[in-house]
């Protein structure tokens, strides 16, 4: 057998440059998805999978896929895979770091002469991140026949309906459920990613790998009061919408603190104030909230828990509260044969003596969605100071490029093995 080559870290960190460059200029690093900036960005990938000479299509959900033929076409497809959208303000790893290292791994492997027996995807979700439509793993979801129609019929604060951009970002929003791929039809996912929290940075190890995924369920409430005149209206006599969402923000937080048998964390991370000016009473308020843990039925326990709470203390305000559940996903455990896998495939690319943790990941992932379908596995590069969507993200190029040889190596033994 071929011995697989290396991976290139200058070439590696040219892309993650080149790519991260495509942003919103006063606001680095964003590229939100169905913006110009995001096609901008997707042109770029595009040209480099052809310059590969990966086979480039977009499936109806507008997924981005490069594939790498195998010697037995009737098997089904590897997949590498991750996003280039960003939250707004950051990061510059999040996702493309996935990315790119899938397309290192396709020089690597042409570079070695090797020749897979799978065809092997390399795939940009699209919109992994919370989109303003309040779905976040579109692309993924569409992929394995999760978006629901009422998902592909939300509208953002603009207006814009869901469809209608998948549409405009190369996709075909009407075949989704019907091209979407079964269980099965895709013989592995794999994905690096940057840990996004503080494990591996204080541990000073380079990579860890990812044991399973959080579910999250995530929920709009919307409070409504009554305007009124911020002068003349007595305390006493308003129905102020936004003083009473503050006390269920604060809810959220003070559930979420309890103590449970696995962590449990609960996020309010975006509200709209109506009419949201300095001298009204504000009437109406708007806001997601998301709790995530790795255990399905703390989610359960903890989202009725708080919910149930939230009706009785706006209620007794006398307010009205209306809840919509927006999406769930449901935790992932990566099973024992690919967690094996990627274990020994990092200890053998670290070397003797430098540990490999296993940890879970607090970060939803396109993983996630891809378990519905088939086997999952990831590996993490460590994040500064552990932060991430923020500009301040930052992962060395060293640990990315062992990375990629991990995942690289572990692709070849599952090639042999499923
Ligand atoms: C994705 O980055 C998420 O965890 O929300
Ligand atoms: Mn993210
Ligand atoms: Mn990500």
């Amino acid at each position: 057998m071929q011995t697989l080559s290396k991976p290139d870290e200058s070439r590696l960190w040219a892309d993650i440059e080149a790519l991260s460059a495509i942003t919103l200029p006063d606001r680095p690093w964003t590229r939100r998805p169905f913006t110009p900036l995001y096609a901008q960005g997707r042109a770029w990938l595009k040209r480099e999978m052809k310059s590969l000479g990966l086979e480039v299509s977009q499936d109806a959900a507008s997924n981005l896929i490069g594939r790498l033929p195998g010697a037995n076409p009737s098997l089904p497809p590897l997949m590498i895979g991750s996003h280039t959208d960003t939250v707004t303000g950051g990061g510059r790893f999040d996702g493309i770091a996935g990315v790119i290292v899938g397309l290192e791994i396709v020089r690597m492997i042409s570079e070695s002469g090797i020749v897979l027996d799978h065809p092997l995807e390399i795939v940009d979700f699209t919109a992994e991140e919370p989109t303003d439509f309040g779905v976040s793993t579109v692309g993924s979801r569409g992929m394995v026949g999760n978006l629901s129609d009422t998902m592909l019929g939300s509208k953002d604060p603009e207006g814009r309906i869901l469809s209608e951009c998948i549409a405009g970002a190369g996709g075909s929003p009407e075949r989704i459920n019907d091209s979407s791929r079964r269980s099965g039809s895709v013989a592995v996912y794999l994905e690096l990613h940057i840990e996004q929290g503080p494990v591996l940075i204080q541990a000073g190890l380079p990579l860890a790998v990812v044991t399973g995924i959080v579910g999250i369920g995530r929920y709009q409430i919307t409070v409504t009061g009554q305007p009124d005149h911020a002068g003349t209206t007595p305390m006493t006599m308003r129905r102020d919408a936004l003083t009473a969402a503050g006390e269920l923000f604060v809810k959220l937080e003070s559930i979420c603190r309890e103590s449970y048998s696995a962590p449990v964390v609960g996020t309010v991370g975006v509200v709209n104030v109506s009419p949201n000016a300095a001298n009204v009473v504000p009437g109406e308020v708007t806001f997601r909230l998301e709790v995530r843990s790795v255990d399905p039925a703390l989610i359960d326990t903890v989202c009725e828990r708080y919910l149930s709470e939230a009706r009785r203390m706006i209620e007794s305000r006398g307010l009205a509260i209306r809840i919509e559940e927006l999406t769930r996903s449901e935790p992932v455990n990566v099973s024992d044969l690919i967690l094996d896998t990627l274990q020994s495939n990092c200890e053998r690319t670290v070397g003797k003596g430098t540990e490999v943790p296993r940890i879970p990941s607090g970060a939803g992932h396109d993983g996630n969605q891809l378990s519905r379908i088939a086997p999952i596995g990831m590996i993490f590069v460590p994040s500064l100071g552990g932060r991430s969507h923020c500009p301040e993200e930052w992962t060395d190029i060293g640990p990315i490029a062992l990375g990629a040889e991990a995942l690289a190596r572990a692709l070849l033994e599952l090639d042999k093995k499923l």
